[in-house]
């Protein structure tokens, strides 16, 4: 407080003139922070914001779509034999990752079809027989899915060359069916299942094709967060934001596609915005090109995970152009050189190779802003990171806590789950809270849990027992989000209706 006693502020208040600068000067934006994470703003996560994906169409054959699909005719299913690189059949009775094919979507109605071991389905280059042992899709590898408008899941598959894919027998599948029909005799007729689905940002702006995404993209940049939101988040407590971007954003305005430029505009706005409302900024590459987890929020086509040693300096161009951008804005608080990374594929090796380059690479351009390495998820030790950290300054470590997604939270009810938070949670932030150590940083946590369903006055307790603990990390914590659907994920919503008050 610069200019004036708390007796100045409260005359300033009753005079409604506490201008905003004022207010940056007051408010405390500094370690351990209060914030929270700008979930779907710059990298979609569909089902944190679904009516964004309604205008597309065939919307549930988006990238990485998982299909099985079975012949009416012979009752078994198409079948990548060995996984992949030599013929397709249709003998299988039951469908499993041979028998699974990930959609790239071409447009709104052809695709290609990519195998368990990463080849694509086509005719390998001769003849009429179905292979999947082509490495790159061609002309000969896109198919049109044609559904029945009765039932969505009956399906013909049209090559480009106007012929249908045909289930002949067992061993025998071919690209030479000619005729019409939508009989269960009918050997080019399937019954396709969606297995999974992915709804990232590669798959809304492939979805909507180079004509429609930029439009779509720029009103959701422009509309999910704004001023507003920001002047909220500092009246109730919060001092940073963690924002999520995507390796695109290096190449705005002109990212490669499908992605489409302006995330970068947006990310400007949000420093904007924190200057004047006197909070701090946590850029987090969320993203990065191959995909560090096969997650959809890591910017995935299909869902396989592909970063790895010959994607290092690729990566480190990125946190290089966020570093040089943003290292003499004030509001700059730190930047996170990858989210979740995810064991065995990832190796620690490779991401202490990745991690030192982009450490320089920050540093280069700035001594003061922290930066953050993201633990691992999967088999990984907790404390893996912390010797490689003690050598490096004014660096954190990151680790996100949910309650879910593993099958030992199905069935706690509330106050295991607290319980969980007073026992399990405060000695894991223990662990890598150490003294002379890099910072600890829970990025990620959020009311919800595995069993849901809970009173108010359980989800308030379940929320400030979270908050009790995490506030023992040296750099704060970060809810996971700030606006989403599911309404315990939304801490908009959790502030308005009273849940969580800080
Ligand atoms: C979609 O792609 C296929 C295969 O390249 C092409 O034949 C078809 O004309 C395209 N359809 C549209 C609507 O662009």
């Amino acid at each position: 407080m610069a200019y004036c006693s708390y007796l100045n502020l409260y005359l300033a208040f009753y005079l409604s003139c506490i201008a905003p600068l004022s207010l940056a000067q007051t408010a405390k934006s500094s370690v351990p922070f209060k914030a929270v994470n700008l979930g779907d703003w710059l990298v979609t996560e569909g089902w944190m914001n679904p009516s964004l994906f309604d205008g597309i169409t065939n919307k549930d054959l988006l990238d990485g779509t998982q299909v099985q699909f079975m012949s009416t005719n012979l009752q078994e299913y198409l079948s990548a034999e060995n996984g992949g690189g030599t013929d397709v059949v249709a003998n299988r009775a039951s469908a499993f990752g041979w028998e699974t094919f990930r959609l790239w979507r071409v447009n709104d109605s052809s695709f290609n079809f990519r195998v368990f071991n990463k080849q694509f389905v086509g005719l390998g280059g001769q003849g009429t027989q179905v292979r999947a042992d082509s490495n790159a899709p061609g002309d000969s590898e896109t198919f049109q899915i044609i559904r029945n408008d009765g039932d969505p899941n009956r399906v013909r598959i049209k090559a480009t060359n106007g012929l249908f894919l045909q289930a002949k027998s067992e061993t025998l599948v071919t690209i030479d069916y000619e005729g019409l029909g939508w009989e269960d005799s009918n050997p080019s007729n399937f019954k396709m299942t969606i297995v999974k689905t992915l709804k990232g940002e590669y798959q809304i702006t492939n979805g909507y094709g180079p004509n429609r995404a930029p439009q779509v993209m720029r009103d959701h940049w422009n509309t999910y967060i704004t001023d507003e939101d920001f002047g909220f988040m500092s009246s109730n407590g919060l001092n940073a934001v963690r924002i999520p971007v995507g390796w695109w954003i290096a190449q705005d305005p002109t990212p490669p596609k499908p992605f489409v430029g302006g995330s970068l505009q947006a990310l400007d706005n949000a420093f904007t915005w924190a200057k004047k409302y006197g909070m701090k900024v946590i850029v987090d590459l969320h993203a990065v090109e191959g995909s560090q987890n096969g997650n959809e929020h890591s910017g995935t086509r299909d869902g396989y995970q592909e970063w790895g040693a010959s994607n290092i300096q690729d990566t480190v161009v990125v946190i290089d152009f966020l570093a040089k951008r943003y290292a003499n804005n004030p509001s700059l608080a730190a930047i996170k050189l990858m989210n979740e990374p995810l064991a065995p594929g990832v190796t620690l090796d490779t991401l202490k190779k990745y991690y030192q380059a982009s450490y320089d690479a920050v540093r280069k351009h700035t001594p003061s802003a922290y930066v953050i390495l993201s633990n691992r998820l999967g088999p990984a030790d907790p404390k893996e990171l912390l010797s490689f950290a003690r050598n490096l300054n004014r660096v954190v470590i990151d680790v996100h806590y949910y309650n879910l997604f593993s099958n030992k939270f199905n069935n706690m009810d509330v106050q295991q789950n607290i319980d969980y938070i007073y026992n399990q949670r405060a000695s894991d932030v223990k662990d890598v809270t150490t003294s002379n150590g890099p910072l600890s940083f829970v990025g990620e946590w959020t009311a919800e849990f595995a069993k849901g369903g809970a009173s108010m006055q359980d989800y308030k307790r379940f929320a400030n027992a979270q908050i009790d603990v995490y506030e023992g990390a040296t750099f704060g914590w970060a809810y996971w989000a700030y606006k989403c659907a599911a309404n315990h994920w939304s801490l908009k919503w959790m502030i308005e209706n009273n849940y969580i008050k800080l």
